[in-house]
Order: C-alpha cells, then sequence, then structure tokens
C-alpha cells in the first residue's frame, strides 16, 4: 500500500538541539539494530518506520553490522527509502556506524582508515544513499592512533559521504582527545552514543560532563535496557522476546531476579505517574538536559507508539527521583 506521511507529523514531537550544532533531533529517535533484519518481517519493520516518522521521528539509527544477517538492516533501510520515504530525504537524519566485524581479515573490523572508509562506501551502497547524515565510529580502537580514526571520519565528510561525524562507546578521556582532533580538522563532533538507562548509569561519572564541555550532543543506547525497563519480562520470558530468540543480543541469564524485581518495583511507581514503565524509563533518560534524544528500539507498531507517548510526561518530582534511586539501590530487591 503506498504511504503517504501524516500531515501532523511535526505537531507532537519535542526536537532537542545536538550540542553546539546547528541540527536538532527528535527527544526519541529509532534504532534499527534488533528487528529490521534478513531474518524478521519486512512488513512489520516498514510498519514500524512509517508510524515513527507519523510521529515525528526523523531520526534513524543503523550501522554496518545491524541484522542479521551483518548489512541486513541496512538493506531492509534501503527498501523503506525507496519505497515510503523516497520524497522525504531531507527531513531525515540517517545515521550508520563501522566498528565491530563486518569481513574477514585484517581490515574488516575496528578503526583504521582503510576499514571505516570501505565500510561507508559499502553502508551506503546498501542503503543506495549518496551521503549519511552522520557517521560514527562504533567503538573505541585501542591498537589504532585516534588521529587516523579521526581523519577518516573527517575525510568522510569532506568526500562528502557523511554530513557529520560521531563516536560510540568511547571513554570520557578519549572523547575528549577525539573532539580535540576533529575540531582541529575542521569537523566537529556532533554527537556521542553511549549506553545509559536506569540500569546503566556509567556515563553520569564524566562522560555527560565532557560532551557538555565539548558541545557535543548525546544519544543514549538501549534506554530500555534492551526490553528489561519495560513490562516484558515481568512475569516470564515471552518466546517472542529479545532474550528468547537465538539471534537476540539480550541473554536469557540477563534477565535475572534482581532485575525482574527491581523492574516490578518501578513498574508499581510508574502506574501512579499514570504511564508504563517504558515510558519513565524514557521520561528518566531524558530528564538531563544534556541527553539530546533517547534511541530506542522495538519489536511492533504498539511498542513504538507506547514509547513515544513517554513525551506527554517528561516531568520529574524531586521524590519520584529519589523513590527511583531508591529502589535502584534496594539491595534486598
Ligand atoms: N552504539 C552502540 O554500540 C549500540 C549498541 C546497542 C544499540 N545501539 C542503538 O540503539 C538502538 C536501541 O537499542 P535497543 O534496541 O537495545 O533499545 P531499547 O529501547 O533499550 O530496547 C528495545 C527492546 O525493548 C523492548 N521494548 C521496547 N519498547 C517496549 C515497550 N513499550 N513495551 C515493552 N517492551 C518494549 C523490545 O523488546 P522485544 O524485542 O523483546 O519486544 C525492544 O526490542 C539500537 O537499535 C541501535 O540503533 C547502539
Amino acid at each position: 500500500m503506498t504511504y503517504t506521511p501524516s500531515e501532523s507529523r511535526y505537531d507532537s514531537m519535542k526536537y532537542n538541539r545536538c550540542g553546539k550544532s546547528g541540527i536538532r533531533l527528535p527527544a526519541i529517535s529509532l534504532g534499527l539494530w534488533h528487528n529490521f533484519g534478513g531474518v524478521d518481517t519486512l512488513w512489520n519493520a516498514r510498519s514500524m518506520a512509517r508510524r515513527a516518522f507519523d510521529l515525528g521521528v526523523t531520526h534513524f539509527d543503523l550501522a554496518n553490522n545491524y541484522g542479521p544477517p551483518p548489512g541486513s538492516a541496512e538493506e531492509t533501510f534501503r527498501a523503506i527509502l525507496r519505497d515510503d520515504f523516497a520524497r522525504h530525504r531531507d527531513e531525515l537524519i540517517i545515521s550508520t556506524k563501522a566498528g565491530y566485524l563486518m569481513w574477514p581479515g585484517p581490515y574488516g573490523e575496528w578503526g583504521s582508515r582503510k576499514y571505516l572508509l570501505a565500510s561507508l562506501d559499502q553502508s551506503l551502497a546498501r542503503m543506495d544513499l549518496e551521503y549519511v547524515d552522520i557517521f560514527y565510529s562504533h567503538r573505541p580502537d585501542p591498537d589504532t592512533p585516534l588521529e587516523e580514526t579521526m581523519g577518516a571520519l573527517d575525510s568522510a565528510v569532506r568526500q562528502g559521504k557523511a554530513l557529520y561525524v560521531g563516536i560510540s562507546n568511547y571513554s570520557p578521556a578519549a572523547s575528549a582527545e577525539a573532539a580535540a582532533i576533529l575540531r582541529k580538522l575542521g569537523t566537529p563532533c556532533l554527537i556521542h552514543q553511549p549506553k545509559y538507562s536506569m540500569f546503566e548509569r556509567g556515563i553520569e561519572g564524566g562522560l555527560l560532563d565532557v560532551l557538555e564541555r565539548e558541545g557535543i550532543g548525546c544519544i543514549p543506547f538501549s534506554p530500555l535496557a534492551q526490553g528489561l525497563l519495560t513490562d516484558r519480562y515481568l512475569k516470564e520470558v515471552p518466546p517472542d522476546s529479545r532474550a528468547a530468540k537465538p539471534h537476540g543480543f539480550l541473554q536469557r541469564e540477563q534477565v535475572t531476579q534482581e532485575k525482574v524485581r527491581k523492574a516490578s518495583a518501578l513498574n508499581e511507581l510508574a502506574k501512579e505517574r499514570g504511564q508504563s514503565l517504558a515510558q519513565m524509563a524514557l521520561a528518566w533518560v531524558l530528564r538531563d538536559p544534556r541527553v539530546t534524544s533517547a534511541l530506542i528500539g522495538a519489536s511492533s507498531v504498539a511498542q513504538l507508539e507506547d514509547n513515544l507517548a513517554a513525551l506527554n510526561n517528561l516531568a520529574f518530582a524531586a521524590d519520584e527521583l529519589a523513590r527511583i534511586e531508591a529502589i535502584l539501590a534496594d539491595t534486598s530487591l
């Protein structure tokens, strides 16, 4: 069926400035790590992308290796771009990344110039795009000089294959160093993509301060802890959930009793706020003004709609935040 985007798509979304750049990103962005691969249903993937765009999600996040098989999420997105979004390219921020294993041999992963630029060419071919909006170094490479990795990102921009660059999973110190190198090259670092949720709070220990100081935006991934901070696992591990799928990145063993008990307690608080747990978890990530956008995943249109309705209540009373802290710190749970 032909898709015509909703005329009201810009009416309810909040757009936050990304660091000190000219770009504003939707408060909630959609990632294609899971549920958009060759093993997944194209119609479901397409329905989620369409519904996201209808609700004001202008940012779609990919990486060379998303699938499975690796590369297939970019191929799925090519079909969605061609059939649904073709007339809307200038309304979209499309990102991809390189860093993890894509092809055999010494040039198929990490952070060399050789790998990054070849991988970007492959991503562009898979998506049938002339350029991506953001190209990321997906992970720091301990064995490649940072100047080489950042130099490759700068080259991608100069070649017209990316408009902006970003880094992901870099430590505070490496982020500051990367930002300095990129600034010197004349291609400022737009954004950092770290893991962040109520269950994974590492970035509070320094990274957010570095990003604020450097004027870099922050787009936390897995804000729902891959589903642990939703009602998905409160009763069981459902057979269609990420933890139950053989190719899901969330392992069944990570669905611990402790996590489920904490999620249940958080769920009660969310109910008092008139929200689902997923909505409260997203509002919590977005409570810090240094967070530009929460980068979610979803396996259905219903989940996507639930998550986007988080925008209806982003405010927290001080005692609600204190109760969340108490639940997270409670060792009896
Ligand atoms: N830079 C990196 O290294 C890196 C790493 C990981 C992810 N990412 C990016 O971040 C994106 C998001 O990661 P993520 O998928 O782990 O994020 P997430 O939002 O924490 O988890 C998404 C999963 O949570 C469940 N879920 C979502 N909404 C729900 C709702 N309303 N109710 C119940 N369950 C719900 C679904 O699980 P089920 O599938 O079980 O339904 C969904 O697949 C990725 O797509 C990718 O773009 C980047």
